[in-house]
């Protein structure tokens, strides 16, 4: 990089810099963003903080909506919302038909705080900057983490309309050297080397699964690996054939950094995929998967992801409360 343009870029003290006589747009941007080491604790530490002085509750769980459960966040009662926006050194969301705001408030009596909305890498944001909020919630107290998204079925056997519980995942930018943890390690939010061999708690997946059962849901209810990929293209029909030799069965754009995330400062993590489309892995086929379909089929099934995630959410909730007895 070449210094005068390090310096603008690092102080931040200027967004054009004039360059033989052209002026040219610069990108303000701080120090840690240039060394893609993502924020601070101090300043994770004031979101976390402007957030507890807004609110009277004091939430032990935490949800990311994906397509398909952000009505959720309107369920709550007594809730105090947030848009990004106003949050202190909060990403902001850039996607139609994603809200974007943080809502704190009682699911059932519960305390949650639910992401309305969520960052995307193919939104430009790097991996650190979308998994920021977990580290926020985990500043204010939150012990679990409920993750949802929308996402293409690869296994044959899946349908459109199946939730599949996430049991594992392939962590696609990670194998190309990029991670959410990537840089300098604070020790204050978790280890340098974090396991990820349990990274979908498997007491909560058979719990969810038993809930399930009893809300006569046992049809729809799968389990099985996900990848994310960088997005924004739907997949080749030979991308979508090599995931599936490697043992991937649903695939989406999303989820994966606020999990490595959330394990990393010790989160415990439960987490579905509304299976919104099969994945096409013919060539000789009008069909495409389009953006369209996905969210049609989330709001066809919006009631039962939401019942089925509020009672997930009560029975966590009291499982914490007995294992603090
Ligand atoms: N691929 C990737 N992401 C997705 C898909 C898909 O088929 N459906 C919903 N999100």
């Amino acid at each position: 990089m070449n210094s005068l343009l390090t310096n603008i870029i690092v102080t931040g003290s200027a967004n054009e810099l004039k360059e033989n006589g052209t002026l040219r747009h610069v990108e303000e941007k701080s120090m840690e963003e240039v060394a893609g080491q993502g924020y601070p604790f101090e300043v994770i530490q004031e979101s976390a903080n402007y957030l507890l002085s807004g609110t009277r509750h004091r939430p032990k769980i935490g949800i990311i909506c994906g397509s398909g459960l952000g009505g959720l966040a309107d369920q709550l009662s007594e809730r105090d919302a947030f848009p990004y926006e106003t949050i202190p050194n909060f990403p902001t969301s850039t996607v139609a038909g994603h809200a974007g705001r943080m809502v704190i408030g009682l699911l059932s009596g519960v305390p949650v705080m639910c992401m309305q909305g969520r960052f995307h890498a193919y939104e430009g944001y790097p991996l650190w900057k979308c998994a920021m909020p977990v580290r926020v919630m985990k500043l204010m107290g939150v012990e679990r983490i409920v993750i949802t998204n929308a996402a293409g079925g690869l296994n044959p056997e899946f349908k459109v309309g199946d939730i599949m519980i996430i049991k594992d995942h392939i962590n696609m930018q990670g194998f190309a050297g990029d991670s959410p943890l990537r840089g300098r390690n604070d020790e204050r939010f978790g280890p340098r080397f974090p396991a990820m061999n349990n990274a979908y708690d498997a007491n909560l997946r058979s719990m969810a699964k038993n809930i399930a059962e009893e809300m006569n849901l046992s049809h729809v209810i799968r389990e099985g690996v996900y990848v994310m990929l960088g997005g924004p293209t739907y997949e080749t029909v030979a991308e979508l054939n090599l995931l599936r030799i490697v043992g991937v069965d649903a695939v989406g754009m999303s989820t994966v950094p606020e999990v490595v995330v959330a394990r990393h400062c010790g989160l415990k993590v439960f987490a579905f995929s509304l299976i919104t489309n099969k994945c096409i892995t013919q060539y000789d086929t009008e069909q495409e998967a389009n953006h369209e379909e996905v969210i049609e089929v989330a709001n066809i099934r919006k009631k039962d992801l939401q019942n089925l995630a509020r009672r997930i959410i009560v029975t966590m909730s009291q499982e914490l409360e007995s294992s603090k007895k």
